[in-house]
């Protein structure tokens, strides 16, 4: 596991747009896994700018999405759909049809875990997986707890993920409970994988992912058995460490 420490949250999201779009130098058709959350927002903003400056092309990659809330429709604003459009597919030469996000409204949620663990086998594997993480060490949705060899599947949010994206919705009512999440070997199969977290409220999680311990209790630290992990972070998420 590498750890590289960017001034500020800038740079941080300079340098993984960066190696995204190295990546997508090195293999045009390059399957690129994404995530949400604020942390990767400055990140996607960078990949918007550098392809209207023509750096980047697009055309040929392909997108896997880690989650989805249950409930949410593909065209809610708090969607993971609407945020991806919002922040990068409605941006730039990515084809629609080569994204891929699970759907939370679908009629068979298991059926739907099941088709998107074979669009993961089938499309993947992921040369790239970036990942936020959440201030219980979640990644995905895949929180405390969860088995290290749990693929696509339908996930309770923990009360502290809930709160956490309390500040997205009007009301805590309309908080979803639920989520459909790539599972932690669904993830473990990309390549490569860039964790990313920034300010003092990951600090903490951070500093428990770098003790090194591997425990379900915080899922982020099965990272330790992945043979090409970067986390890139910025003095705030790093403080304690
Ligand atoms: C959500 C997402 C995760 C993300 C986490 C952290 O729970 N499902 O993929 O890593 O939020 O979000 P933020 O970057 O806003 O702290």
């Amino acid at each position: 596991m590498e750890i590289v420490v960017k001034e500020n949250y800038e740079a941080l999201s300079n340098y993984v747009a960066q190696c995204i779009q190295e990546q997508i130098k090195d293999k045009p058709s390059s399957v690129i896994g994404l995530a949400t959350g604020s942390t990767p927002v400055g990140t996607y903003k960078e990949l918007v700018e550098a392809y209207k400056r023509k750096e980047v092309d697009f055309s040929k990659i392909s997108t896997i999405n880690l989650d989805e809330y249950i409930g949410l429709s593909n065209d809610h604003p708090q969607s993971y759909h609407v945020f991806m459009q919002e922040q990068l597919f409605n941006h730039v030469n990515i084809e629609e049809q080569n994204t891929h996000i699970p759907n939370g409204v679908a009629t068979n949620l298991e059926e739907e875990c099941q088709r998107y663990e074979q669009v993961i086998d089938t499309i993947g594997p992921v040369d790239l997986q970036i990942l936020g993480i959440g201030v219980n060490g979640h990644i995905g949705f895949n929180e405390p707890g969860s088995s290290f060899t749990g693929k696509t599947s339908i996930v309770p949010l923990t009360e502290s993920t809930i709160e956490a994206n309390a500040r997205f919705f009007d009301t805590m009512e309309e908080v979803p409970r639920e989520a459909v999440t790539m599972g932690i070997q669904s993830i473990l199969k990309s390549k490569k994988i860039i964790l990313l977290a920034s300010g003092e409220s990951k600090a903490p999680v951070i500093e428990q992912l770098l003790s090194g311990e591997v425990t379900e209790a915080l899922p982020a630290s099965v990272l330790h058995q992945h043979e090409d992990v970067t986390i890139v972070v910025d003095p705030l998420a790093y403080q304690l460490v």
